[in-house]
């Protein structure tokens, strides 16, 4: 069946632990005039935490999204270290990252804390970004496909399809993250397409319109291709992300892209 679909593609550059005060300034500077221009494209950026607030001001007369790139599962209270969603709401954030596959690996995040997370970040009204994706080894054992169903059923779960939707899905490939190695086109079109499958058939109406971005070394000379697939609806840009040069290139390749075409579900 035919269901006809108009998502926006989106651009988020995940700062990771990089930057400084003048070295945010600076990218900003250069980036900013750049990607404002685009009309089609939805672009944010996640700095680290301490930087949230001067980042936010110097994106005020932008179309520049404000995204973070942790939260905590908390209300709030007895929790040092940690961080609110609605903290975030409050600085200007829009988005925060959920289930990265550092947070993941190198700090113990399970299925089940990234879907409160996700609960957490939607209930203050912030758009969480769940990223799914395999490791090499769960690539080459083919088990892409479950692994991502997996990590994306424990949400569903927790806060149903309707709510799902409402946040933007990230596939990155573990493999690909920081490596230099990206996923073809086509791997990476087969797995958002089992993704956007997967949330068919819970509702085929949310699917078509639930942006699904791609993550995983990509660059500026790799963007154009991979935004082309039909269920790439843009990136959430790591390293790439420090550049202003590449951001603002990898955005232009979005911007060429704008809308993906109405796809059979
Ligand atoms: P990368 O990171 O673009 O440096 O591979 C992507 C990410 O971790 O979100």
């Amino acid at each position: 069946m035919q269901t006809s679909s108009n998502r926006k593609k989106l651009v988020i550059g995940n700062w990771k632990m990089n930057g400084s005060s003048t070295a945010n300034a600076s990218l900003l500077r250069s980036v900013l005039p750049v990607i404002s221009r685009f009309e089609s494209v939805e672009v944010a950026v996640c700095p680290p935490f301490p930087y949230l607030t001067t980042v936010a001001d110097l994106l005020d007369d932008s179309d520049v999204s404000l995204g973070a790139q942790n939260l905590s599962s908390q209300l709030s209270g007895a929790h040092t270290g940690e961080v609110s969603a609605s903290m975030l709401h409050d600085i200007g954030c829009r988005f925060v990252l959920v289930g990265h596959s550092e947070r993941r690996a190198l700090y113990s995040e399970n299925d089940d804390l990234v879907a409160e997370k996700f609960a957490a970040a939607l209930r203050a009204g912030l758009i969480p970004v769940l990223c799914v994706g395999e490791t090499l080894a769960q690539r080459q054992g083919g088990e892409t496909e479950a692994i991502v169903t997996t990590q994306l059923s424990a949400v569903l779960k927790a806060v149903g399809i309707q709510d799902l939707v409402k946040g933007v899905i990230a596939y990155e490939p573990v493999w690909a993250i920081g490596t230099g190695e990206t996923a073809t086109p086509e791997q990476a079109q087969a797995v958002h397409r089992h993704i956007r499958q997967w949330l068919a058939d819970e509702d085929r109406a949310a699917a078509a319109d639930c942006r699904i971005l791609y993550g995983g070394s990509v660059k500026a000379d790799n963007a154009e291709q991979l935004f082309n697939q039909p269920d790439i609806d843009g990136g959430l840009i790591g390293g790439a992300s420090l550049d202003a040069m590449s951001f603002a290139a990898i955005c232009r390749a979005a911007e060429a892209n704008p809308t993906t075409e109405s796809i059979a579900i």
